[in-house]
């Protein structure tokens, strides 16, 4: 009988990729997939660092772990990702932990699934800046087939000096546009709706004489009926060219992942991102003279190194100016071997982070409700994604704008594309009717 493989993914978009990368590199070696931890002989944990308590949660997680190797003792656990490849040594100190392997590693975990069942406890965490798993067609997770996420980049060449990304991922490669077309063939055939394509900054991709708005142009020309979406977008290289790029196409959705950080030109600089608030500010505006109604989010976090009272009312202030739709909000997390954890004293106090995050939050949910009851009285075509946990007379989607929609299903499921007019607004989710 095949062994069973279980994998659980933290994290971002591109650990859920990555994650469908090692599921097909382990359906290739005769592995059996399993949804069930218990039913599983080994599994793989795709961890996250990016702040603090991402990390803690997999400790915790490792401790659950060694309950079920007591009671299964052929168990293997490999670890991967970000937090394998930043702190490998300390994961193998774990009685849980078997082996661990980094992003780059991943064509080895067969290799080190044997090698660990002969009892070599070993972590393999080299950085190979040619690796684009580019011969692998991800085997997509069961469930509704209706997103489909491709890795367009891989890594990070910014080294904002606050992430720990640069360091977990190595450097920036593009994947070339033949295999990511292979991908996007592979998603029709499976019936997919949507693709999503990722990289830490899509605006830089690069193949032979293509950047990123030939790749949108190559991508929706190739599949007119599918809907296209992207992140992350860095606003340092958001660039006109991309944004007329995706006004030439209906199927690319309007909607732009932009993320801010911090609106004080001080901290920006601290930070390393290489943009000032004006220019910030210029790209929301391009984005709204080109695409009309295009929904933009961002990422910001507070409590960053030095960041005082003042600084702190810019980042609102720029929250405010550029209307977001939604945000991801975080407070500061140091982290060990970044330029920032080297170079500057992590000094705002915890109890002030967490009064301005909750600024933040309680700002951008007013934000987020205006633009919610703007929305009513409009119709859009909203992508059905599954149905409503409350309901299943409902159904949730999203429109182009990447909002959630519930409504009735009529004679529809999950996969179709129908027409819904608003008809009420909460700062989390539309609320509509289809109409024809
Ligand atoms: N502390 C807090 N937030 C962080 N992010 C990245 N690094 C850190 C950190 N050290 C946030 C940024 C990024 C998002 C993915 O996570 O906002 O865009
Ligand atoms: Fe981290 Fe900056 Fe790279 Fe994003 S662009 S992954 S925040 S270093």
């Amino acid at each position: 009988m095949n062994k069973k493989v279980y994998i659980e993914t933290y994290g971002c978009q591109m650990n859920v990729a990555d994650s469908e990368t090692v599921a097909s590199i382990m359906a290739g070696q005769q592995y059996e997939y399993c949804d069930n931890i218990t039913d599983a002989d080994i599994i793989l944990i795709n961890t996250c660092s990016v702040r603090d308590h991402a990390e803690q949660r997999i400790w915790n997680r490792l401790d659950h772990i060694k309950g079920l190797k007591r009671k299964k003792k052929h168990l293997i656990t490999g670890i991967m990702g970000c937090m394998a490849q930043r702190i490998g040594d300390k994961l193998l100190e774990h009685t849980a932990v078997n082996f661990v392997a980094g992003p780059d590693a991943y064509k080895k975990i067969p290799l080190l699934v044997e090698q660990a069942t002969e009892g070599l406890k070993q972590g393999d965490t080299e950085f190979d800046p040619e690796e684009t798993y580019h011969d692998i067609i991800p085997k997509r997770a069961t469930g509704n087939q209706i997103t489909g996420f491709i890795s367009i980049t891989r890594g990070c060449n910014n080294f904002c000096s606050y992430c720990i990304v640069p360091y977990t991922r190595g450097r920036e490669r593009s994947r070339d546009i033949t295999d990511i077309l292979n991908e996007v063939s592979d998603l029709q055939k499976n019936g997919f709706k949507e693709i999503c394509l990722l990289g830490q900054n899509v605006n830089s991709y690069s193949s032979g004489d293509d950047g990123f708005p030939e790749l949108i142009d190559r991508i929706a020309l190739f599949a007119p009926e599918m809907r296209i979406r992207f992140t992350t977008s860095h606003p340092k290289d958001l660039s006109d060219d991309l944004l007329k790029a995706m006004a030439r196409h209906r199927n690319v959705c309007n909607h732009i992942h932009l993320p801010v950080q911090s609106g004080s030109n001080i901290i920006l600089k601290k930070m390393n991102r290489a943009y000032t608030r004006e220019w910030y500010l210029s790209r929301i505006e391009a984005i709204r003279a080109y695409l009309p109604g295009c929904g933009i989010s961002t990422d910001v976090f507070c409590g960053f190194c030095g960041e005082t009272e003042e600084d702190f009312e810019q980042t609102l202030s720029i929250m405010q100016q550029s209307a977001f739709d939604s945000a991801f909000m975080f407070k500061y997390s140091e982290r060990p071997g970044t330029h920032a954890a080297k170079h500057y004293a992590d000094d705002v106090p915890e109890n002030v982070k967490i009064i301005r995050l909750n600024r933040m939050i309680a700002l951008q949910n007013k934000l987020s409700l205006q633009s919610n009851r703007n929305d009513v009285g409009k119709v859009f075509e909203v992508l059905a994604e599954n149905y409503s946990k409350r309901s299943k007379e409902h159904l949730n989607g999203r429109t182009e704008t990447n909002k959630t929609v519930v409504f009735p299903k009529e004679n529809y499921g999950p996969g179709d594309i129908v027409r819904v007019q608003i008809t009420e607004a909460s700062s989390a989710t539309l609320k509509g009717n289809i109409i024809q």
